[in-house]
């Protein structure tokens, strides 16, 4: 046969043609916007490891959550950066704690926004771990997970539509499904950090939230890269224990586990495009080594393909307006 019968590149010949066989379809309504807020007034403090993204207070929010809705990005996820730091990280659950005032300020604001907040206390401990540590510097599950529970009740009473629990203590959504719905508030949903991995890609968020570990590392309660099955055991747990969604994070590095927890459940499936990922794209493109908006939305389009419903990327306003000016995804 000195000819192949079957050829793929007669449907790769235009554009439309292209168009109309693609299988993936990356859209604004799957981009959750994370960012963070501050302390003080009239502050927009930029993140050197992530150009383009700022430390917030809370009196700008509103102006940019209306930017965030008008571009038609449906979610953010709030981290918060509290005045002052304590071993047991009270500014997480504090009534008046900084996320809570800015979910109550976005709230009114941006009624239509969805408003998910980060459930853990690294950002807020003195020591920077996600719980509660012991004199021999272990980080305790149980105790923790009441203070885990009072922080996504502070938030959900603030008016937050989704707590997501990124500390990896085990039980934690059980914990906060249970003091929600004691709380009167079932409606509010949990989007569980299931399978979190002790990543290096995390660098630069610390970075923009000072909430790099003072001691040791993260190694004893989130995941360790190497391992797959666990992953699939964490989703199981968490989905016992009540979770509305699930997510892998990191994304990149971990398609194939976003894969396989698509084939495990029918719940909506989040990846978290961290911010390593993010900023090694800004850094090169920076360079002039690759083209930004290209390699995002291949990124983005990939995490999709690999069965992401929701994915959570700094990249989420960008993605809007390229889409807006008609560049591909
Ligand atoms: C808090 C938390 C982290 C991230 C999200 N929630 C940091 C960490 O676990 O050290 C990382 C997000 C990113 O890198 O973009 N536990």
């Amino acid at each position: 046969m000195p000819f192949p019968t079957e050829r793929p590149r007669r449907l790769r010949r235009s554009d439309t043609l292209r168009r109309m066989v693609r299988e993936t379809h990356l859209s604004v309504d799957d981009l959750i916007f994370p960012l963070f807020v501050c302390p003080g007034t009239g502050v927009k403090d930029e993140i050197s490891s992530m150009p383009g993204n700022y430390r917030w207070s809370v009196d700008l929010l509103p102006a940019e959550m209306e930017e965030v809705a008008a571009l038609g990005v449906p979610a953010v996820l709030l981290f918060g950066i509290p005045e002052s730091k304590d071993p047991l990280g009270t500014g997480a659950y504090a009534e008046d704690g900084i996320v809570q005032q800015a979910v109550r300020a976005i709230r009114q604001a941006v009624p239509e926004l969805v408003v998910v907040t980060d459930v853990c206390l690294c950002e807020y401990t003195s020591h920077g771990h996600c719980g509660e540590v012991a004199e021999d510097g272990e980080v305790l599950n149980d105790p923790t997970l009441d203070l885990l529970a009072k922080t996504a009740l502070t938030q959900a009473q603030a008016g937050a539509d989704i707590v997501a629990p990124s500390d990896m203590m085990d039980g934690r959504v059980a914990a906060i499904r249970e003091t929600l719905d004691g709380n009167g508030l079932q409606g509010v949903a949990v989007m569980a950090y299931s399978a979190k991995y002790a990543s290096a890609f995390y660098g630069p968020f610390r970075e923009a939230a000072d909430s790099a570990p003072q001691f040791g590392d993260r190694k004893a309660y989130q995941m360790d890269p190497p391992n797959r099955r666990e992953a699939l055991r964490e989703v199981a747990l968490d989905i016992e224990e009540g979770a509305d969604m699930v997510m892998v994070k990191p994304a990149l590095a971990y398609l194939d586990i976003v894969r396989e927890v698509r084939e495990m459940t029918d719940l909506p499936v989040a990846a978290y495009n961290v911010s390593g990922e993010f900023s090694m794209v800004k850094a090169a493109a920076a360079n002039g080594w690759i083209d930004e908006q290209r390699v995002a939305l291949e990124i983005l389009t990939a995490i999709k393909r690999a069965g992401a419903d929701l994915i959570l990327t700094y990249w989420a306003k960008d993605v809007a307006r390229w889409q807006a000016a008609g560049g591909g995804g």
